[in-house]
């Protein structure tokens, strides 16, 4: 500050300032700072007494004077303003840090969670059956009767249509849109798409209205399958079906082809292993047959390639339909299959 320091009469201006400087540096709260402000700048202020006093001098130095206090004041407030811009970026800080969300979830492992059992075992059998040369194909779950059924040898009114109890939707014309009760629907359409050969599984979700019981529940899923060539012959059926046994269940598994009926194939057969549960002694599980059914299988009915416009007398085939849940179920040696659905978190960390 250039002028005399004796400018305003009774205030020493350049010490003032310096008082500023040091308080305002200690000043460790923007509440502590503006109480500083007020006490040098505010109406009852050092600064403003100054500024009073100016009447009692001549006015050519009264107009020094002036010009000295307000000097002084813009020193002052510019050191306040410094000084709290740094508390106030202090204090943001502090707040924002207190504030901070932290979003990590530090869990257990066990606790983490894992891939559900039976999307694990539907990758697992989709990884067994493309080793063996297999594309995987999808399917709609909601279909129409005639790819559910009529496409399948089932006529409307056929009997066998009463083995699997259906769910139908309020879609188009009454009963002819169906929540799918196989992955067999997916054989016509995939051969519908694509020319033979055709050597492909279509894994899904199915629905039925089945009472739910230790082997059976109302949405449950299958792994179809399909082969379509020339010269393909029922051994080719058995010899795939043995060697997804032996890849998925191990070596030490029984299993067996048993006489069965579908429409869509001819011959056809049910395929069992051994209840894993009693080891083939009887068991609730098994109903005491010590056998439980894997899914069904056959030789593609010359009706279904007549339904897709494929010759018969030239092309040969085999397809089978595996129960997802059930394959699941056998290997890990759940006795009930209804705890899939239930999500008792105990039971699922187990499996
Ligand atoms: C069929 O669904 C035929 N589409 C299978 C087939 C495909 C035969 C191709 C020939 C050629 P089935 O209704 O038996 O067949 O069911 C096959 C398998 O699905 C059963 O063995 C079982 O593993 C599983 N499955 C059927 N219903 C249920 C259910 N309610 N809960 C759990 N799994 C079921």
């Amino acid at each position: 500050m250039s002028a005399s320091a004796a400018g305003a009469p009774g205030t020493d201006l350049r010490a003032l300032v310096e008082r500023a400087r040091s308080a305002s540096a200690d000043a460790a709260t923007v509440e502590s700072l503006r109480q500083l402000e007020s006490e040098l700048l505010g109406k009852q202020g050092e600064l403003a007494r100054a500024q009073r006093s100016l009447g009692a001098l001549a006015p050519d130095e009264r107009r020094a004077a002036g010009l000295e206090i307000q000097e002084a004041r813009r020193a002052v407030e510019a050191l306040v303003a410094g000084r709290r811009a740094v508390l106030a970026d202090a204090e943001r800080a502090v707040r924002v840090e207190s504030e901070r969300l932290d979003l990590t979830e530090v869990l257990d492992a066990p606790t983490r969670g894992h891939v559900h059992i039976v999307q694990r075992t539907r990758d697992q059998l989709e990884d067994v059956f493309v080793g063996m040369g297999f594309a995987v194909a999808e399917g709609p779950e909601v279909e129409t009767d005639w790819y559910n059924f009529e496409a399948l040898n089932m006529p409307i009114a056929h009997p066998a249509r009463g083995m699997w109890d259906t769910f139908y939707l309020e879609l188009g014309d009454p009963e002819t849109v169906v929540l799918r009760t196989h992955t067999s629907p997916v054989q016509i359409r995939l051969m519908q798409q694509q020319p033979p050969p055709v050597y492909a599984v279509m894994p899904g979700r199915c629905y039925r209205r089945d009472t739910p019981d230790a082997r059976h529940i109302p949405i449950f899923h299958q792994i179809e399958g399909l082969v379509v060539d020339r010269g393909i012959s029922f051994a080719d059926l058995a010899g795939t079906i043995e060697t997804f046994t032996t890849a998925y269940f191990g070596p030490d598994i029984h299993a067996r082809l048993r006489p069965a009926y579908f429409p869509f194939t001819e011959p056809s057969a049910e395929y069992e292993i051994t209840c894993t549960i009693c080891k083939g002694a009887g068991c609730r599980t098994c109903s005491q047959t010590g056998w439980v059914e894997l899914g069904g299988a056959g030789m593609v009915d010359p009706a279904v390639f007549a339904a897709v416009g494929l010759d018969p007398e030239e092309w040969t085939g085999f397809a089978f339909g595996f129960g997802i849940d059930r394959c699941a179920q056998m290997r890990h040696e759940i006795p009930d299959m209804r705890v899939l659905l239930e999500n008792d978190v105990r039971v699922l960390r187990q499996l």
